[in-house]
């Protein structure tokens, strides 16, 4: 199974794993082959709604959308079935556990793997930070409404406003979010000894998640008053005057038509539009996980892409309708509030099913959370059994059986993130890495076709190659919309940068596959794999 042939020159930085070798690997795994349909939908399901259906949505609509913000789901929505296409179909012939690492090194090559692996850590790692500081907004509520208050300070990022529940009024500023490292170091210390999340549990989390929200939109609905659905889309706030102080990205978006604007301008309007649906794109990140439990899978060639497809049009249907009751109870510019959904709820007068719903988010925040982390152990864990990360990624403790390095310092760089940073910076630069990443998802659908048009595909991408290059048109697109944000920007290319030093500097030398060493990153750590 080692790699025999070994490029020199550029041609190593493309160095490939085989999808046959792919697939010997995960043979010989310890990983138990027990996940069904439904199991794969409900995985899904556990890991899409979050902190963006709770929390994103309330400011999305009040500062960039409108009640608009039922248009921006439905242009995420289309965006990630056109992505999640290309999952299905990467996910049904490369049933293995590393998800899009793994298809671009069967594909593209060891630098573009490398490239998914930084952008993996925006979508998993920080995403697990962005989750808590949502799971912080809701949690001080909680323990407000049970008469246990936390200085406010205390429950932001070091100069973000905190807003009060109720009002919307600021009441302090923040100093450091006490609640997000809290819940981070709770996860970090499940996942350190090894109890990761059973079947029982993500399904009975995964049943109140889904039951608050339709108990939301069932209870609500009675109370919506359509004349708050109008307009529909509200004017455009203008921007400022061409040149000024506007980045050389917004300027090119307002060159392309005023389409590509920056948060800072896409306040209503068209751009509104856009600038909410790639925040809200947020919420639909975690469809895509169901392909990291492809070495799981009972029959991935049929499974595989219901788990995906599945789980997103259940979410999609679900937040649509979502916002629909959310912007028809609240008037739009009242939305940016930590818990615009408890908010709603507390409008029409349900005191009790406010306290539902925040115990509700509470729950199903916690297993994304979990999730998330999880999954980014084991994505580092997979690139250190492969070289590319020191080895000390890959050290299993003994008795406990867990990758508990690993954890602990993919813990305390969530607790760093999710503690310092507000949760506009964490969520657009989890979008950007989300979104890089699924663009190169679907170029690597159109590579493999022409690459290895013989591969065995039990589920095809239909209408072949619209699918996949609209589906990466419409991801740069978003991304653009993002990169306008000049702190964005700046740490995103930073980021990467720093990664390709990393690359150069340790990576290169240490890869196993370019050393011609058999790899064996197939057994996972922890035999407990969620939904098992
Ligand atoms: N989609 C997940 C959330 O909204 C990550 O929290």
């Amino acid at each position: 199974m080692a790699n025999t042939n070994k490029p020199s020159g550029l041609g190593r930085l493309f160095i490939r794993k085989s999808v046959e070798q792919m697939h010997a690997e995960h043979e010989h795994g310890e990983l138990k082959k027990t996940l069904g349909p439904i199991n794969l939908v409900l995985l899904g399901i556990g890991c899409i709604i979050g902190t963006g259906i709770f929390v994103l949505t309330g400011r999305a609509a009040a500062e960039f959308a409108g009640p608009g913000i039922m248009i921006s789901f439905v242009i995420t929505g289309t965006l990630c079935a056109l992505v999640a296409l290309s999952y299905a179909e990467l996910a049904s012939a490369i049933p293995v556990s590393g998800s899009a690492y793994s298809y671009s090194y069967a594909s593209m090559g060891e630098i573009v793997a490398w490239v998914m692996g930084l952008l993996l850590v925006l979508e998993y790692g920080l995403a697990a930070s962005t989750v808590a500081v949502g799971w912080s907004g809701y949690t001080v509520s909680l323990l407000a409404d049970l008469g246990i208050h936390i200085p406010a300070a205390l429950t932001a990022a070091p100069g973000v406003p905190v807003l009060d529940h109720d009002t919307g009024q600021q009441i302090a500023v923040g100093i450091v979010n006490l609640p997000a490292i809290i819940g981070l170091i709770a996860v970090t210390c499940l996942l350190v000894v090894g109890i990761s999340e059973s079947a029982l549990v993500n399904n009975i989390v995964v049943f109140i998640k889904v039951g608050v929200v339709i108990a939301f939109i069932v209870i609500g609905a009675s109370y919506v008053n359509t004349d708050l659905w109008s307009p529909l889309i509200p004017e455009q706030i203008p921007a400022p005057p061409p040149g000024t102080d506007m980045s050389i990205w917004a300027q090119i978006g307002r060159a392309l038509g005023g389409v590509l604007t920056g948060a800072d301008t896409g306040q209503y309007g068209v751009p509104g539009l856009i600038t909410g649906a790639a925040t809200i794109f947020f919420a639909y990140i975690g469809f895509e996980a169901v392909s990291t439990a492809g070495a799981e899978s009972k029959n991935p060639g049929r499974d595989m892409p219901i788990g995906i497809l599945g789980s997103l049009i259940i979410c999609t249907i679900l937040y649509i309708l979502t916002c629909a009751v959310l912007v028809g109870i609240v008037p739009y510019q009242q939305l940016n509030n930590p818990a615009p959904i408890a908010l709603a709820v507390d409008q029409i007068g349900l005191p009790w099913f406010a306290f539902v719903v925040k115990l509700g988010a509470f729950a199903g925040l916690s297993s994304v959370m979990l999730v998330l982390l999880y999954g980014q152990t084991r994505i580092f864990y997979t690139m250190a059994k492969d070289g590319l990360i020191p080895k000390v990624f890959a050290n299993v403790h003994p008795k406990l059986k867990t990758p508990w390095i690993n954890t602990i310092l993919v813990g305390l760089l969530a607790m760093g993130f999710g503690g310092f940073m507000s949760l506009d910076s964490l969520a657009n630069l989890t979008n950007v890495g989300t979104l890089a990443a699924f663009s190169i998802v679907c170029l690597t659908v159109i590579y493999l076709r022409f690459a290895r048009p013989k591969m065995n595909r039990p589920f095809k991408t239909p209408l072949f190659p619209i699918t996949p290059l609209l589906g990466a048109l419409m991801c740069i697109f978003l991304l653009l919309s993002l990169m306008a944000h000049d702190e964005t920007r700046n740490f995103f290319l930073v980021y990467l940068a720093g990664g390709f030093v990393l690359y150069f500097a340790y990576g290169m030398w240490n890869s196993k596959l370019a050393k011609g060493e058999v790899v064996t990153g197939v057994e996972q750590p922890n035999p407990v794999q969620p939904n098992q």
